[in-house]
């Protein structure tokens, strides 16, 4: 064997200094859809550039939802992913709203575990970050008029990652937008739900907040989520956090948490938060595939900053520490969440 054949185990980067930003990696899984409305003969291929139609659904009407999930490199040097069969309904529960044929949970989850296999040597180091695989769904063939497109392509792309946010969030509650209606797209992970937060998150940020808390667009008086995370809050042994009732995204890890709480005896409650119960909680954390768990150390509501208990003795640092700990490897899971791959 030339030396020249030697595949390193990690690829050429400083693994210490990952952020949330895209690494571009070797390569990506695509897969079609014709027009008889099955996906088949799904192909790992260079990570490039697509050819677009001007016309197609995606460009012209939005049609498209999007995933995200992680693999992370254990101690022991197993890969393992985290419930991809549910990232893989989900996205079949966006199709369907969108009007889109979606993979099988198979072949999502087959999607997923080729493009890490195929660029493993991007999941970072234990303890340094995880490989993000973002599956994209979308409307590709070609339409003028208002309609779901002819074809369709599904793909799965990665990057490494390190936090998506550094440190605890200041949140500010957003009172002049909405997020998502009722009857509308906010509990599907349609493309077009992320655009439409840009605006108030860059007024935000230009005055110092991290992110920001919607409310619902019937009242405004009740939490909804984050631009990209749901969010919990806790008053003494009780876990709340707003109801999945179609305005808010069913997050994985939002289910995951939940569950963890439970086992650990808080008592969890899914339903309508009002803004008021931002003064008389204890913590506030957020969730999401992308941040995980993490602390929100103030929300402003109406020009008054109400702040929260965050470190390492808080109900945050041991369901973040737990969940991680599963996802990693570190802790059993018992659950039978991880997926390892081979
Ligand atoms: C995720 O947590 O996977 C998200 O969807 C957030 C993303 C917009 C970065």
């Amino acid at each position: 064997m030339k030396s020249s054949d030697v595949v390193e185990e990690y690829a050429n980067l400083k693994w210490d200094e990952l952020g949330f930003c895209l690494i571009p990696v070797d390569y990506m899984y695509v897969m079609k859809c014709s027009k008889e409305k099955n996906f088949s003969h799904g192909i790992l291929t260079r990570f490039g550039r697509l050819e677009m139609n001007p016309s197609s659904g995606i460009l012209n009407y939005g049609q498209g939802v999007f995933e995200g999930l992680k693999a992370y490199r254990t101690e022991d040097g197993r890969i393992l992913l985290f419930r991809p069969e549910q990232n893989a309904l989900r996205m079949q529960m966006g199709a369907d709203r969108l009007r889109m044929p979606s993979p099988t949970i198979e072949q999502f989850v087959d999607a997923v575990k080729h493009t890490v296999v195929a660029n493993k040597q991007w999941v970072p180091p234990p303890g340094k970050g995880s490989l993000y695989i973002r599956p994209l769904l979308m409307g590709s063939g070609p339409v003028l008029g208002a309609t779901p497109a002819p074809d369709y392509t599904f793909l799965a792309f990665a990057s490494p990652v390190g936090n998506y946010h550094k440190g605890y969030l200041n949140l500010v509650v957003e009172e002049k937008f909405y997020r998502a209606f009722p009857g509308g797209t906010g509990g599907v992970k349609a493309i077009v739900n992320y655009s439409t937060v840009f605006k108030p998150v860059a007024e935000a940020k230009a005055k110092g907040f991290s992110d920001v808390l919607f409310l619902d667009v019937k009242t405004a008086k009740y939490i909804e989520e984050v631009s990209t995370s749901n969010i919990f809050f806790l008053k003494g042994n009780v876990i709340s956090t707003p109801a999945t009732d179609g305005t808010i995204l069913p997050g994985i890890t939002r289910k995951s948490v939940i569950e963890i709480a439970q086992i650990l005896g808080y008592q969890v409650e899914e339903r309508a938060v009002a803004v008021e119960e931002l003064f008389d909680s204890e913590e506030v954390f957020c969730t999401g595939t992308a941040m995980v768990v993490n602390p929100v150390n103030s929300i402003t509501y109406q020009g008054k900053r109400i702040e929260y208990k965050t470190g390492p003795e808080t109900v945050a640092q041991k369901l973040y520490e737990m969940l991680l700990g599963i996802q990693t490897g570190r802790i059993e899971d018992k659950m039978g969440w991880t997926v390892e791959l081979n």
